[in-house]
């Protein structure tokens, strides 16, 4: 098995909760790679010797941090929506709405178009420095366009999301659906489809898309056919989702927007994730999501990029990272760590968003001494390499 030391780290966010702070951050600091796992982690003064090992690489003080894990993404689609999104910056309100604009395209493209299209897309999000993606279906809404459109994305990641539930589409000549027909399609048949492309399955909660009865059900349903729940709730306005999601004992609730104190205490109550998207807010023109006020309450938070062609075209980490620390009160610490252990929270995991032994080594090493850089430098390049399990990714990884 291949070992790698990298050394001279100037600062190593680990994320380990036995070390003190919010990132566990080690200065001058080493570690030591096996096969795909992390092996050791410290002190460079103390690390295993250089010749111990089959390859040493210094990163000359640079920063290490692990790599990011983007719990939420809709990357499934063709067509874009910037005439949408020029709109909105000139004053027309977003609405769920435009999700049936994209379903059009999306039935329109063929397997192919849509794999490269999600191939571009995550090689951007890799090149940002995420090494974990969660990716969803919800552009289809037939059984057999959300079915393929999860076996498009489990091409590039386990961690795919049945969501069916996205918006009840249109009849064959625009005219509304019916909503009672499509949850009973969507429990259903779609089901039947989606469940062996899929390890979760969700439901946009919100006015304008699926009432909290109607999630109830269709979550019911998909835990009948082995798929964890998880829920977009309280996005563009208050609603039952969030507690809805806490009384379910849900791994993860996103958006999280717009909540009152009951909200906020039933989920520190029941430890569901809030997955706070805030480059949703920037590109609707919408208040933040308050962060401040759901760690205060010990509500464990995630960032995510909700990336998508309708809410929020970014899949950028570092840029929903800045975001959070200007707009949402979060430290840069606290940023970090909500895109990275943050999002293994919001996917169950604990081998990923971590940089300890035994963990899978997906780290990014930043052109940057230390992580506040992230939110200090917004909009600038700062992923120098990407390590995915164990590997340098991209031609020009392995040195910096
Ligand atoms: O997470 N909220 C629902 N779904 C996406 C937006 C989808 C779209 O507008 O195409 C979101 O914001
Ligand atoms: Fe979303």
């Amino acid at each position: 098995m291949a070992s790698t030391l990298i050394t001279h780290i100037g600062e190593l966010a680990t994320n380990d909760p036995e070390r003190p702070g919010t990132l566990g951050a080690v200065t001058d600091a080493a570690l030591v790679i096996e096969g795909r796992t992390v092996a050791w982690v410290g002190p460079a003064a103390s690390a295993p010797s250089p010749d111990s090992v089959d390859s040493v690489v210094s990163v000359a003080g640079r920063a290490v941090i692990p790599g990011f894990v983007d719990s939420h993404s809709h990357l499934v689609f063709a067509g874009d929506r910037a005439a949408e999104f020029e709109a909105r910056m000139s004053g027309t309100p977003y609405a769920a709405g435009g999700i049936r604009t994209t379903v059009a395209a999306t039935r329109a493209a063929t397997d192919e178009q849509l794999t490269a299209h999600v191939g571009r897309l995550v090689q951007e999000m890799q090149r940002q420095g995420t090494t974990t993606m969660e990716i969803k279906s919800g552009y289809g809404l037939t059984a057999r366009d959300e079915a393929r459109s999860l076996a498009v994305a489990r091409q590039f990641t386990d961690e795919t999301t049945f969501l069916g539930a996205h918006v009840v589409p249109s009849g064959p000549d625009g005219e509304p659906g019916d909503p009672t027909a499509y949850v009973e399609l969507v429990t259903g048949p779609m089901l039947e489809a989606a469940a062996p492309h899929a390890r979760w399955i969700d439901v946009f909660c919100e006015r304008g898309a699926f009432d909290a009865d109607q999630a109830r059900t269709i979550l019911a349903a998909g835990a009948r056919a082995g798929l964890r729940g998880r829920l977009h709730a309280n996005q563009l306005g208050p609603g039952p989702g969030v507690r809805l999601a806490a009384e379910l004992g849900l791994v993860a609730v996103d958006h999280c927007t717009y909540l009152d104190d009951a909200d906020v205490a039933a989920l520190a109550d029941s430890g569901t994730v809030a997955t706070l998207l805030p480059g949703v807010e920037f590109s609707t023109r919408q208040p933040y999501p308050d962060a401040r006020r759901l760690l205060d309450a010990g509500v464990r938070v995630a960032l995510a990029s909700d990336c998508n062609p309708g809410s929020c075209f970014t899949s950028s980490l570092p840029f929903c990272l800045a975001l959070a620390v200007r707009e949402m009160g979060m430290t840069p610490a606290e940023a970090l760590r909500a895109a990275t252990a943050g999002g293994a929270a919001a996917l169950g995991r604990t081998d990923v968003g971590r940089l300890t032994p035994g963990s899978v080594a997906d780290l990014v090493v930043l052109d940057a001494p230390d992580h506040r850089h992230l939110a200090y430098r917004p909009g600038v390049p700062l992923v120098a390499a990407v390590w995915r399990s164990g590997r340098p990714l991209g031609p020009t990884a392995g040195g910096v």
